[in-house]
C-alpha cells in the first residue's frame, strides 16, 4: 500500500487490486491507496496508450478507494476489461465535492450509475435521510446490499420498486413528509434537471453533480465549460443558485472536438 500523494499533473501509477463486476455493464475497480478526498470529487483515470477520463470515487476507506465504471464508449469498455494487477494512472482528486451541513433533513436522489458519487455521501449522512434510487431495471441497481439506510427504488420497466421515475418518488416525499432542507442528486442530466425543477417549485435547495467532457481536470484547458462555469473546478457539484444562472444546464455541452452539441439530441452520455 502506498501513501505517496497523488498529483494534479503527473499521474501516479496504481495497480488494480480487485475488480467486482456489479452487473454485465458496471465494474468497480479497487486500488490500495490512502486517498484524501471529499464525496463528490473525482479523479482522472489514465489507461496508458488509450486516453484519460474522469470518474468519481465510489468506495473510500483509509487505505483503499474504488471507481465504478459503466461501459459506454471505447474508454469505459476497455476499463471493464482491466484485471487485478493491471496498471492505470491516477490524478486528483479534483473538484469541489458535496457540501454537507450537520442536522440536515436531506434527500439523496440517484439515477443509474449516478449512485457511484452519491454512495460515499450517503455513508456520511444520518439514517433519517430519504434515499431514492432509479435504474432501468432490477439488474442495473448499483450496490443493492451496501447501505444500512433504507432505499426507495424505481425502475423504468417496473422489475423492482415503483415503475416510473425518481421524481415521482421525490414529489410524493415532498408533499407527504417532513420539509426537506437539501436534495443531493446525480444521474442523467435530464433527470437532474427535473429534480432541480421540482426543488425550485417547492423552495428546496439542491446540489447537482454535473458532467462535461474533461481534459486537464483542474481548470486550465476550457474543455468542460458549461455557461460561465468550469465544471472540473467550479463543480462538478453545483448548488441551486449557480444552476439558476447556468443557461447550458440540460441544454448544451462541448464534445471532445470542442464542437457544441444540443443535449436533447444526445439525451445523456452518463448513465442511461
Ligand atoms: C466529474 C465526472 C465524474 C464522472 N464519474 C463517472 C463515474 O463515476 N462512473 C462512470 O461510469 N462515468 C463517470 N463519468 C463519465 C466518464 O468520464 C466517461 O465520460 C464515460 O465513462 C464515457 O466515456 P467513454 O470514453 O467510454 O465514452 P464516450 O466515447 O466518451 O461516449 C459515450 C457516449 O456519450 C456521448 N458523449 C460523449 N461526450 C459527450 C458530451 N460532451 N455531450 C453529450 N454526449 C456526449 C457519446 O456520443 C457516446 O454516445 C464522469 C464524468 C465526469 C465529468
Ligand atoms: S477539464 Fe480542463 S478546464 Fe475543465
Amino acid at each position: 500500500m502506498t501513501t505517496k500523494p497523488i498529483t494534479d499533473q503527473k499521474p501516479v501509477m496504481l495497480r488494480v487490486t480487485n475488480k467486482k463486476m456489479e452487473n454485465p455493464g458496471y465494474a468497480t475497480l479497487f486500488f490500495d491507496f490512502n486517498l484524501i478526498f471529499k464525496p463528490g470529487q473525482f479523479i482522472m483515470v489514465w489507461i496508458p496508450g488509450l486516453d484519460e477520463k474522469p470518474y468519481t470515487i465510489s468506495h473510500h476507506s483509509k487505505n483503499k478507494f474504488a471507481v465504478t465504471i459503466e461501459a459506454k464508449g471505447i474508454f469505459s469498455r476497455k476499463a471493464l476489461t482491466l484485471e487485478k494487477g493491471d496498471l492505470v494512472g491516477i490524478r486528483g482528486p479534483f473538484g469541489n465535492g458535496f457540501d454537507i451541513r450537520p442536522g440536515q433533513n436531506a434527500a439523496v436522489v440517484a439515477g443509474g450509475c449516478g449512485m457511484a458519487p452519491l454512495a460515499t455521501l450517503v455513508e456520511g449522512l444520518p439514517e433519517s435521510i430519504t434515499f431514492i434510487h432509479g435504474a432501468r431495471s432490477k439488474d442495473f441497481i448499483l450496490f443493492p446490499d451496501r447501505f444500512t439506510i433504507p432505499r426507495e427504488f424505481c425502475t423504468d420497466d417496473g422489475s423492482f420498486g415503483h415503475k416510473g421515475l425518481v421524481t415521482d418518488l421525490l414529489a410524493h416525499r415532498i408533499t407527504h413528509g417532513k420539509p426537506l432542507d437539501m436534495v443531493y442528486t446525480c444521474g442523467p442530466e435530464i433527470m437532474m434537471y427535473k429534480v432541480f425543477e421540482l426543488c425550485e417549485t417547492h423552495g428546496i435547495p439542491c446540489q447537482v453533480s454535473l458532467e462535461r467532457y474533461m481534459r486537464c481536470g483542474f481548470g486550465v484547458c476550457g474543455a468542460c465549460v458549461c455557461g460561465k462555469q468550469v465544471v472540473c473546478k467550479d463543480g462538478p457539484v453545483f448548488h441551486s443558485k449557480a444552476l439558476r444562472e447556468m443557461k447550458d444546464f440540460n441544454k448544451k455541452a462541448l464534445l471532445k472536438s470542442g464542437k457544441e452539441v444540443d443535449l436533447s439530441l444526445y439525451f445523456s452520455w452518463r448513465c442511461q
